[in-house]
């Protein structure tokens, strides 16, 4: 292949749609309609949205086909005999759970291994809100165990996602064995700015579970792009396929919960693998109850049928090579052009550091500020993931401090091209050259829960206050 700087699109395009194009003006409406917040924006007022990478992606021409093939058998149905051997020769896991989602899956896990009356402690590498909803749901509370390598923004360090043993330790010695059901690695680290775990640190942590006889889980929505940034990372794993390094993690735990809305490639869908009998038949029971019949759990055949061939595709390594390039391209991009983002840029999106890219007090929710200025100048969605997202401390009333405040850019995967990605970074580089300019805004309404869903917002005019 001729030597560019950036991998191109491994496909071409079969089938389009056509992006909406909006006036300054119009946004202005449609967000003041929205009262301010980006999450009532309608999808129509959108050019480029980077909102999440959860199930937005793009079918391939395979997966449409196999979508027509899905047989909607209530029991065992042919597209589910082909999920189940696909999911157990990619993870080498003998025991294949569908449920509806990955929150699905995993409540059905942690209501199974959580025994509230002994109030069980889940370290882990920082969890995503709905797995941490649902340790919580199931009596339990979540310890982040994270490694000081995740607290410098600017290192180049490879993987910032690592949990660290030393940590994990004491929190096993401050709790109790007994409290601790299982130890979970999210893999990326989406909380920690999608930053990878390395196989190296994956082993340390199954050591130290081993010694203490603690099953170790994965989180592992974006199983692929983490086993992609082993091979391009991680020292002696270049002649490794991606395929091989993916069971050479799965090998190292005992079971995992997923949301294949991200690397199975599909737009709705979850699974938990495991591969103690035992376990499978408790999480069965209870998938019966909450998501349906084991070989369906909560999904129609087509979407299995979809999910067996986009387990297969994620594995493609030109692919990987496109996905992890695309994400860096952006992310350099703006890096280049002073914007402080989190480095080095993760698998699925890239993070803005509004701590230091704003000197807004942290009152008037300069992420807020930010994404609505990102919106209003070219129509582009991005996220606050920070302190509005955290949510109030329950004891204080306070705002939580998240470790950063940040402005998230998701990529959908299969979505947008190059093209696309430089109108982002010059919507985005205006706004933050133009910073001085933006105002802070409060809450005219603030939901008790979830409140960044629903929330409504004002701008406060802080302009030659600050
Ligand atoms: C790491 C992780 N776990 C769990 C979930 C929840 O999955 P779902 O949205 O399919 O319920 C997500 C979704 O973004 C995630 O990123």
């Amino acid at each position: 292949m001729a030597d560019i700087c950036y991998p191109f699109e491994p496909f071409k395009i079969k089938t389009i749609e056509r992006v909406p194009i909006t006036t300054r003006d119009e946004r202005e409406k449609i967000l003041r309609d929205a009262k301010g917040n980006i999450f009532r924006v309608p999808a129509r007022g959108i050019t480029i949205d980077l909102l999440t990478d959860s199930g937005t992606g793009a079918m391939s021409d395979a997966q449409w086909g196999a979508l027509l093939q899905g047989d909607e058998s209530y029991a065992g149905s042919k597209s589910w005999e082909l999920l189940n051997s696909t999911a157990q020769e990619v993870f080498g896991m003998p025991y294949i759970l569908p449920a509806h989602r990955g929150r699905g899956a995993g409540h059905l896990l942690f209501t199974v291994m959580l025994d509230r009356d002994k109030k069980p402690v889940i370290p882990g590498n920082g969890h995503f809100d709905t797995t941490s909803g649902h340790i919580e749901w199931a009596g339990g509370i979540g310890v982040d165990c994270i490694g000081e390598w995740a607290d410098d923004p600017d290192s180049d360090y490879p993987f910032k996602g690592d949990m660290s043993p030393e940590k994990l330790r004491e929190v096993i010695s401050e709790y109790g064995v007994e409290r601790i059901p299982l130890v979970l690695i999210t893999i990326t680290a989406n909380t920690a700015a999608g930053q990878p775990v390395s196989l190296g640190g994956m082993k340390k942590i199954r050591e130290v579970c081993d010694e203490y006889g603690i099953p170790l889980f994965f989180d592992a929505a974006r199983f692929a792009e983490n086993a992609y940034f082993i091979k391009t990372r991680e020292k002696g794993m270049a002649d490794k396929s991606v395929a091989e390094i993916v069971r050479m993690q799965f090998d190292l735990v005992d079971g995992a919960v997923m949301s294949s809305k991200k690397d199975g490639l599909v737009n709705i869908g979850g699974l938990v693998v495991c591969r103690d009998r035992e376990l499978y038949r408790k999480l069965a029971t209870m998938g019966t109850l909450f998501e349906g019949f084991p070989t369906y759990g909560g999904q129609a055949g087509r979407d299995i049928a979809a999910l067996a061939v986009g387990l297969r595709e994620v594995l493609d390594e030109e692919y990987l090579r496109w996905r992890v390039g695309q994400t860096r391209y952006l992310g350099e991009r703006l890096k280049d052009n002073g914007v402080p983002i989190i480095w080095p840029p993760g698998g699925h999106a890239v993070y803005i550091n509004i701590g230091k890219a704003l000197d807004l007090p942290t009152s008037v929710y300069p992420g807020i500020a930010f994404q609505n200025a990102v919106y209003l100048e070219g129509g582009v969605r991005v996220c606050e993931i920070g302190i509005v997202l955290a949510g109030r401390d329950p004891e204080t009333g306070e705002d939580r401090k998240p470790r950063y405040d940040l402005v998230r850019l998701a990529i959908p995967r299969r979505v947008y091209t190059q093209t696309h990605m430089d109108y982002v970074v010059n919507t985005v580089t205006k706004v933050y050259e133009n910073r001085e300019e933006l105002k802070g805004v409060r809450f005219t309404y603030e939901p008790p829960v979830l409140r960044h869903f629903t929330a409504e917002y004002e701008e406060v005019n802080l302009v030659g206050k600050r």
